[in-house]
């Protein structure tokens, strides 16, 4: 496949933090000059958290069109809420708290109910967000995305294969740490954003990243994930690009 991503390698996390925030930011108002509102899907586990503590604090937090953001969950583990697990609970004390959002326009996936009940409301929210496109996959505007050292992505984890069926856009999966039920948006899903951007940091994924970015990525999950027509970023911080050759 002759797509090739864009890497981009911060010094260190905190300015992986800043550059991520940036990309949001920019990303927002873009969408925004050109179609009133932006869509932004958003990954759990503690790679985004600085990020997200950075957007909710000036000059970023002034500069972001909360009002006509919408933001998503790539996944979410299928615990209460306010579980210490929850990826919404860590949004919400990162940054959401502390933003200038319309409530209704956070669209968290419901981790409280059964997982096979919880992915098909997610899927309907979806639908009803993006209206017009039943039937067809949404298109966010941007998705951010982490890494396993397993190379897993979202909570696609590697053995999940059968995940592909176009009409289902959330998948009730178990796995992970902690290893608990857990709702994930499809491949078809991710690939089908304007604009992908993975935030890596840290020694212990740099050979993970290696594998995905220069071995070909096999058949790890983070390898599938290669929008046909979108823009695709690696923002990486140094420990974690330190085993490619750039
Ligand atoms: C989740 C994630 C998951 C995460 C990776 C990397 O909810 O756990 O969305 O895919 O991005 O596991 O996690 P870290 O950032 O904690 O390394």
């Amino acid at each position: 496949m002759g797509l090739q991503p864009e890497i981009i390698v911060a010094n260190h996390p905190g300015e992986l933090a800043e550059r991520g925030a940036r990309i949001f930011v920019q990303t927002a108002k873009d969408c925004v000059a050109q179609k009133e509102f932006f869509s932004v899907a958003i990954s759990g586990g503690s790679t985004p958290r600085p990020m997200h503590r950075v957007l909710a604090k000036e000059p970023y937090r002034s500069e972001v069109p909360w009002k006509k953001t919408h933001i998503f969950w790539v996944d979410e583990r299928c615990v209460p809420l306010d579980h210490p697990a929850s990826n919404y609970g860590q949004a919400r004390e990162d940054f959401l708290d502390r933003i200038p959002i319309p409530s209704e326009q956070v669209h968290a996936m419901p981790g409280d109910v059964s997982p096979e009940k919880g992915a098909r409301s997610y899927q309907e929210e979806m639908q009803r967000f993006f209206q017009g496109t039943q039937g067809a996959l949404p298109a966010f505007d941007l998705v951010f995305l982490g890494v396993g050292k397993d190379g897993h992505t979202a909570s696609l984890f590697p053995g999940i294969w059968g995940a592909g069926a176009s009409e289902k856009w959330v998948l009730a999966v178990k796995g992970g740490v902690p290893d608990v039920y857990r709702l994930t948006l499809t491949y078809e899903v991710l690939n089908g954003a304007r604009k992908i951007c993975f935030l890596v940091s840290g020694q212990e994924k740099a050979p993970i990243v290696k594998a995905i970015l220069e071995g070909g990525g096999g058949d790890l999950p983070a390898s599938r994930i290669r929008p046909p027509h979108g823009k695709w970023l690696w923002l990486l911080d140094k420990e974690a690009a330190s085993l490619l050759f750039l």
